[in-house]
């Protein structure tokens, strides 16, 4: 049984993680998503939304399982016995973070690798922060992420726009 996680804080998700999502999970028996939370990033859904945002979006990929960790990845790793860890590579710009830390990963876990899979041209571009921003100030972002994730997104816009339940 090869199983590989595929971390991040996806907040929220997006067709370009669907896209690696679709693309990895045929190359591993199961697939991961470990969703972290992030201190250095400013969160707009909680942990559980995120988990279920995924949930809802990965429901045609049966070897997809969705899961959250704190602490060290490589320790999350050992823990569920995966053998890969899959990352997405978008630009230029994301092959020096992604090779820092897939070498210091490998530093503190030999017998484990990273998995890039680069991203398809259409979604080179999407980050969800680029995403947020745009639908919290009403932008059109149906094209760029699934459609759960848009309703919830129009929400969040819409609890902005009423000046209600909105954490900063
Ligand atoms: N399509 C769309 N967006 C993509 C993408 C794709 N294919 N690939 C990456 N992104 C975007 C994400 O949307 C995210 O956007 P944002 O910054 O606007 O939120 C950004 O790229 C990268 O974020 P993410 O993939 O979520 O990674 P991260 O940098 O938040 O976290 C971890 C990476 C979780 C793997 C890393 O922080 C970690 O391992 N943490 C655990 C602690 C640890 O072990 N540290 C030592 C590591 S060496």
């Amino acid at each position: 049984m090869r199983l590989a996680v595929y971390p991040g804080s996806f907040d929220p998700i997006t067709k370009g993680h669907i896209d690696i999502l679709e693309r990895s999970s045929r190359l591993f028996d199961r697939i991961v998503v470990a969703v972290i939370h992030n201190v250095n990033k400013k969160e707009l859904f909680t942990l559980e939304e995120r988990k279920e945002m995924i949930r809802e979006a990965t429901q045609h990929l049966p070897n997809v399982e969705v899961d959250c960790f704190s602490g060290l990845l490589v320790d999350y790793i050992v823990q569920k016995g995966a053998c890969a860890i899959v990352r997405g590579l978008r630009t230029v710009s994301d092959f020096e973070y992604e090779l820092h830390m897939a070498m210091m990963n490998h530093h503190m876990l030999p017998e484990v690798d990273t998995i890039f899979i680069m991203s398809t041209s259409k979604y080179f571009y999407i980050s969800s922060s680029m995403v947020k921003e745009a639908a919290l100030l009403g932008g059109p972002v149906g094209d760029l992420v699934p459609p759960n994730v848009e309703a919830r997104l129009r929400e969040k816009w819409r609890q902005r726009k009423e000046g209600k339940g909105v954490s900063d």
